[in-house]
């Protein structure tokens, strides 16, 4: 593989290419109704923040990361939000539509190509990331992690560490080893919700019981009700700041 990183606004003929990643996410994780403010109009406004790796030797996608501006007063002392990647979205073009001056970043996602996983891409392309922040002028990057390993109440997991002190969740090891501190969990980082219908087709699975549903690659269950026809996932992410 002859990997290299671009950043889209160095190269918009490559958007066809980063496309090519779009469906890597399961159908339901693409029903958040504030990620569309996002993903709509990333091309437009925020390409010098979409990086995307390359295999020159293919011309193939392999990974992805993405990041957005926005303008926060941040302080090491304090919390930050608890909506998480949501807040990040809403601030972020908050910021673009009334003019505000961005003085933090907030990463989005980080995609590796399923057949390049378990190869240390993911620590390649938070550092692209860290290193395309610093270039754009930033001090701060936030990010509200998925913590893809997530067993127990997230509370605690969140800090729960190995003897060698670094994170259990293997995706909160690669922030901290980058440099990231841990701060505090966003619970309620991502909210997609929907009529049963809608989750049937989403996941392929009954939606015919009251209560909880356990639905692969969601870090939390999915609430159901009969009565209301409705269902709802709410996903808790980890807010790591990285100091640049
Ligand atoms: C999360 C993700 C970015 C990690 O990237 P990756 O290339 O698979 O991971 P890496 O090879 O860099 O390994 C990172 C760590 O995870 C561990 N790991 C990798 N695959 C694993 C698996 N299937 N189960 C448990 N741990 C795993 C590695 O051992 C490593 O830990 P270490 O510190 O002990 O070495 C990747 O799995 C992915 O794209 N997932 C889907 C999208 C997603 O959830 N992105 C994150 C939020 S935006």
């Amino acid at each position: 593989m002859k990997l290299e990183i671009v950043r889209l606004a160095d190269d918009p003929a490559l958007w066809e290419t980063w496309d090519e990643l779009d469906d890597l996410w399961p159908p339901f994780m693409w029903q958040d109704p504030t990620g569309s403010f996002y993903y709509r109009y990333l091309r437009e406004h925020f390409p010098e923040h979409c990086l995307l790796a390359v295999d020159r030797s293919t011309g193939r996608a392999v990974a992805k990361a993405n990041s957005v501006p926005l303008a926060h007063d941040f302080s090491p002392s304090e919390e930050l939000p608890e909506g998480g990647w949501d807040w990040a979205i809403r601030q972020s073009v908050h910021d673009r539509l009334s003019g505000s001056v961005p003085t933090i970043c907030s990463a989005l996602e980080i995609m590796i190509r399923p057949t390049a996983r378990g190869t240390g891409l993911s620590s390649v392309m938070l550092g692209a990331m860290r290193d395309n922040v610093t270039r754009l002028g930033f001090r701060d990057l936030i990010a509200p992690v998925r913590p893809i390993g997530r067993t127990g109440p997230v509370r605690e997991y969140a800090f729960r560490v190995r003897p060698d002190g670094l994170p259990v969740d293997p995706w909160l090891r690669v922030h901290v080893r980058a440099g990231g501190r841990i701060v505090n969990v966003a619970h309620s980082s991502m909210v997609m919700t929907g009529r049963l219908a809608q989750w049937r087709t989403w996941t392929g699975l009954p939606f015919d019981a009251d209560g909880q549903v356990e639905v692969p690659e969601a870090l939390a269950p999915v609430q159901v009700s009969l009565a209301d026809d409705v269902a709802v996932y709410v996903e808790p992410n980890i807010w790591v700041h990285h100091r640049l």
